[in-house]
């Protein structure tokens, strides 16, 4: 089989190297190709996702990805190479990206407090966040400034907020795009992954109470999706209020289906329910393709110092291993990283120890 083998920035290669470690002693039978993305090909090329690297990953099995750095308008800018500059590039970020071009429609992200891990907030945490990957506000239909035309169509068609004609130059506008078919699809995952893995309870989470058109949309078809799920306790609660339930009873959650914005905020507070990003995997899982990832980013101020935990990018290569129909080995992945933290010997920084990357990803592999 083929992986496709995305390295991006600063602590992004290091975690896919300790990452390789593992899958080599597992003995997966794989070739990897190597991608280019992230900040770099952005200032050298003026593409963070080159067309190369789209091609690559049409045509591999899976792909496994590190971490990318991305920086605000202004820095895109700057810090194109001189023959680059002035014209007029946009800079848009690859993983949103991918994760459009190859309707990569799941986020799913599994956050287990694995025993014996002192970080964990409290033991037997085990939610998995299904946050939905492609639209939200993060489909990338934005204005700044918004258009006459646009702000002058808005202002007939809502009563809602009055001054939009008058400060038209002087607004910007992000639309938060939620469709029955991305709703539906979200939400049959969650509930198929929960009927399959044993558990019997599902939380729907939105802010239908305020934003009444998307939100309100994403909750009704969930709803309707659940009634095929009769065994499943279906709840639904509001993204604060649940943010401030899960600190209180986490032990209550086990699946989490939220739309675009509010699932990647409900998933890094879960991560820290567990220990924090160095724990933290995720899968952007479509139909046919699927790219598996750390949930952090490029760490910048620990880039090449084999400092950062691998955990997380291990893991995210454990749920690539499931994708991919190797479900023993993933189980024997998993079964390793949690046999290192439950003899606590090996730590990375985050964990309070000084052992590096390659010395937490050697002991993974010593326990398989
Ligand atoms: P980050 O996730 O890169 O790091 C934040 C902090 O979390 C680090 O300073 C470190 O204390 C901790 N951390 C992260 N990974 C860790 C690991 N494996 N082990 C131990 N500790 C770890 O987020 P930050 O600093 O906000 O962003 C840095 C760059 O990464 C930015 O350019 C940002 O846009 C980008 N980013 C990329 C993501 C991706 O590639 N999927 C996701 C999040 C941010
Ligand atoms: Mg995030």
């Amino acid at each position: 089989m083929k992986i496709g083998w995305l390295p991006g920035d600063g602590i992004g290669a290091e975690v896919l190297v300790a990452a390789r470690i593992v899958l080599d002693k597992i003995k997966l039978d794989a070739e990897y190709i190597s991608g280019d993305i992230g900040w770099e090909f952005w200032r050298r090329e003026g593409d963070a996702l080159p067309p190369r690297t789209i091609d690559l990953l049409s045509h591999v099995d899976a792909a496994l990805f590190g971490a990318i750095t991305s920086k605000p308008v202004c820095a895109a800018e700057e810090e194109l190479i001189p023959a680059l500059q002035g014209k007029d590039l946009v800079y848009r970020s690859p993983i949103v990206r991918m994760r459009q071009l190859f309707d990569l429609y799941i986020c799913k992200r599994p956050c287990k407090a694995y025993p014996g891990n002192t970080l964990n907030f409290k033991e037997g945490i085990d939610i998995t966040v299904f946050r939905e990957n492609t639209e939200d506000l993060y489909a990338g239909v934005e204005f700044n400034p918004v258009p006459t035309e646009l702000s002058k169509m808005l202002t007939a068609l809502s009563s809602a907020y009055e001054p939009f004609e008058k400060i038209s130059t002087e607004t910007a506008l992000s639309c938060k795009i939620n469709t029955r078919k991305g709703s539906r699809r979200i939400a049959k995952a969650a509930f198929d992954f929960t009927r399959t893995c044993g558990k019997n309870s599902v939380t729907i989470v939105h802010k239908a109470n305020v934003v009444r058109a998307s939100d309100g949309l994403f909750l009704e078809t969930a709803k309707e999706v659940a009634k095929n799920y009769p065994e499943i306790t279906t709840d639904e609660a509001n993204v604060d209020a649940l943010c401030m339930w899960l600190l209180k009873n986490p032990l209550r959650y086990q699946v989490l289906v939220a739309p675009n914005l509010y699932g990647d905020i409900i998933s890094d507070l879960c991560a820290q329910m567990v220990g924090g990003l160095g724990f933290a995997c995720s899968g952007n899982i479509g139909d046919a393709r699927a790219v598996f990832e750390p949930t952090h980013g490029s760490a910048p101020k620990y880039a090449g110092q084999n400092k950062v935990n691998p955990i997380a990018t291990i893991l995210a290569a454990k749920m690539m291993l499931e994708w991919l129909g190797e479900k023993e080995k993933a189980d024997k992945v998993e079964g390793a990283v949690a046999a290192v933290i439950l003899e606590g010997k090996i730590k990375t920084y985050d964990m309070g120890g000084n052992h590096t990357t390659m010395e937490m990803a050697k002991a993974v592999a010593s326990k398989i």
